[in-house]
């Protein structure tokens, strides 16, 4: 399973970055907005930063002016890939825009229908929340069993599309996310911080410390 970081910070990045394990970024308008900066410019500096998929989401509207707006940001970098949320424009958009070879990355996917939708439209990746959805259905496995099923569904077609695992809000959603055989978990940097941690691994290091 690959690892993104999902973030708009380029502190976190540039520090996630260093540990050799971070393949591509993810990022969402909630956050850019943290950062109090234009997208572009934000995205333009992961670009150099991070050499893998960018995702950087168009705000949703017609498919229209999705695709309009994805060109502004697919001419950036090769590595910039289009994040398009899952309405009936946005697969339209990410039809228009796999037949121009423009990478998408379908977002807040909550069901198998919707995953399915977003492989027929040719999406490059397609983004399951785990972390809403067991909010939502009160249900700290829901993420977990949608992951298996549309690894189950995809692996039926042979579809293409590279499952990231999204809304990632503790080490428990990367052991799921990884049973489930997902592609890809895309990670905050926080959830990061408590994956290396284990207080058995920081009670063994105390000892081989104090070894003398
Ligand atoms: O960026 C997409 C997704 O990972 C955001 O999840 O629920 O933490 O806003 P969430």
């Amino acid at each position: 399973m690959k690892f993104f970081i999902d973030t708009a910070n380029l502190e976190e990045i540039k520090v996630a970055s260093q540990w050799g394990i971070i393949v591509g970024v993810t990022t969402n308008p909630s956050l850019i907005a943290k950062e109090g900066r234009k997208l572009v410019d934000v995205i333009k500096e992961i670009t150099t930063l991070v050499d893998g998929p960018i995702s950087a989401e168009v705000q949703e509207g017609n498919a229209e002016d999705m695709v309009k707006e994805a060109f502004t940001y697919a001419e950036m970098h090769p590595n910039i890939v289009i994040k398009i949320p899952m309405t009936f424009e946005g697969i339209k958009a990410t039809s228009i825009l796999s037949s121009h070879n423009i990478k998408t990355n379908v977002t807040l996917c909550f069901s198998v229908a919707q995953a399915m939708m977003a492989a027929s439209a040719g999406a490059t990746f397609v983004s399951p929340f785990m972390g809403r959805l067991d909010d939502y259905t009160n249900d700290p496995e829901a993420g977990y069993s949608l992951l298996e099923d549309i690894r189950i569904a995809y692996d039926n077609y042979g579809i293409e599309t590279e499952i990231i695992a999204a809304s990632i809000r503790h080490p428990k959603h990367i052991e799921q996310a990884a049973l489930a055989g997902s592609d890809i978990a895309t990670v905050p940097f926080k959830v990061f911080t408590q994956m290396i941690e284990h207080p058995l691994t920081t009670k063994g290091l105390e000892i081989f410390r104090n070894a003398k």
